[in-house]
């Protein structure tokens, strides 16, 4: 399996691009079911996890040519609308195709996603909100078999904000017969993007990015050709990486506008965050000390759970002690242990993590099992003396485009190498 080689020490200088938004891209990818025809989704990154739903769309009847960052998606007449447990058990987003296929087909058999490593990640709240559209949902063997020959608009009030789950309602809704208003909403930008392409395929929503949207449900959508968002969490982790190993770097793309929560926490510690033209400089001398704050994850727009291992790196160099808050998800410390074993003083109390900063990191060989995580020990190696080793960096390929490139391409001292644990 491959592993990142990463010999720390390195300011980083120069600028890269930043890819198109994995999470915008799955559930647009998942949108094309809702229509016939041939639709384009361009600025979409390599990834694994675009790769997992290309192969979810073609075991559903789809003809799919992905090529990003160019994506075509064709064909429709007859879907089969069933969702395999082996497809969806390797992305959770998979369950995303179940709202459409409900919506277009009047029944759909989706396999539970399951839980994962950073929780028990329930879909109780997809599945509450179609049976107020009107569905009827059954649990059967580990999977939810759904029907309902004309999902009808509704008020759906969500228990808490759920991004997949407010996406794989707006989409249902789309197709629905009469208004859908969903209530506690999630906020993030991707859902804010979703709603642009539904609007491009003939549904009527406003309010996406808002905790309330109005969905008028149409009979007919069209296929549509869309050029995806920046992703806000690549950038926000290339930004902590130029911060931790200080330099000067350049994000190309970067969309600032979405990363407030950051961007302050960032210039709290003491990083220089500003905009360029069209990208946003980091800048930070690694000689002048970090201040350690406090941080706590919360919805958009607060400071996102997908950026909570990558900011522990870097408050385990600034001067004193963090408190870093997980409020998203039960289980999204991994990174903790592996970060102890390089030289990190981090105490975890539930969902609380105390990191006691200005102790040097020394490289080691450390693995993680979570997209982020395995970021955050990227980051690690690129400060920490001697060399480290990032096992099972798949986990990081489902969410990163080639980030040993990226980094190398800023001076970085990274490599992919092949590695037999
Ligand atoms: C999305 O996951 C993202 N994935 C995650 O990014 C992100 O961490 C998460 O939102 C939170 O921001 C995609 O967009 C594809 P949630 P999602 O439903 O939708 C609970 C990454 O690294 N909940 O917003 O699955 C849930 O347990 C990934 O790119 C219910 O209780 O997350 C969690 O505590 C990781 N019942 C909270 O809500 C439900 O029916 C928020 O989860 C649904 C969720």
């Amino acid at each position: 399996m491959d592993a990142i080689r990463i010999r720390g020490g390195k300011r980083l200088s120069g600028k890269i691009h930043v890819s198109g938004a994995k999470n915008a891209a799955l559930p647009i990818l998942c949108a094309t079911l809702l229509s016939e025809g041939e639709s384009l989704l361009r600025n979409v990154p390599a990834l694994r996890d675009i790769d997992t739903t290309a192969a979810l769309l073609r075991f559903l009847g789809r003809k799919v040519d992905c090529a990003p960052p160019l994506v075509r998606i064709s064909g429709g007449a007859q879907s089969r609308p069933e969702a395999p447990y082996e497809l969806v058990k390797q992305m959770r987003a998979s369950v995303m195709v179940l709202g459409p296929l409900l919506a277009r087909h009047g029944r759909a058999k989706v396999s539970l996603p399951g839980g994962c490593q950073i929780g028990a990640r329930p879909v109780d709240q997809h599945l509450k909100g179609l049976e107020a559209m009107g569905a009827t949902i059954r649990l059967e063997r580990g999977y939810i078999v759904a029907e309902c020959k004309r999902l009808r608009g509704s008020e759906v009030v969500f228990d808490l904000p759920t991004v997949t789950g407010t996406e794989n309602l707006m989409m249902a809704a789309a197709l629905a017969k009469g208004r859908t208003t969903l209530v506690n909403c999630a906020r993030e930008p991707e859902v804010e993007e979703l709603g642009r392409v539904l609007n491009k395929m003939g549904a009527r929503v406003s309010g996406a990015g808002t905790d309330v949207i109005h969905i008028e449900g149409a009979d007919e959508l069209e296929p549509f050709d869309h050029a995806i968002i920046s992703d806000r969490i690549e950038a926000g982790t290339y930004m902590v990486a130029a911060a931790a190993a200080g330099g000067d770097v350049l994000l190309e793309g970067a969309p600032l506008e979405d990363l407030e929560a950051v961007s302050a926490r960032l210039r709290q510690a003491g990083v220089e965050v500003g905009r360029e033209g069209d990208c946003v400089r980091i800048r930070r001398d690694p000689d002048r000390p970090l201040r350690a704050i406090d941080v706590t994850t919360a919805p958009h727009p607060g400071f996102p759970t997908d950026m909570q291992a990558q900011f522990m790196v870097l408050m385990c160099l600034a001067q004193g002690t963090s408190r870093i808050v997980e409020t998203i998800f039960e289980n999204r410390f991994m990174h903790v242990p592996e970060l102890v074993r390089m030289g990190a003083h981090i105490d975890v109390d539930g969902h609380t993590a105390h990191v006691h900063g200005g102790h040097a990191l020394s490289g080691a060989i450390v693995m993680a099992t979570d997209l982020r995580a395995s970021a955050s020990l990227v980051i690690a190696g690129l400060v920490a003396s001697e060399e480290t080793d990032v096992l099972r960096v798949y986990h990081l390929d489902r969410g990163y485009e080639h980030m040993e490139r990226k980094l190398a391409q800023l001076g970085a001292d990274t490599t992919r190498i092949q590695s037999d644990m």
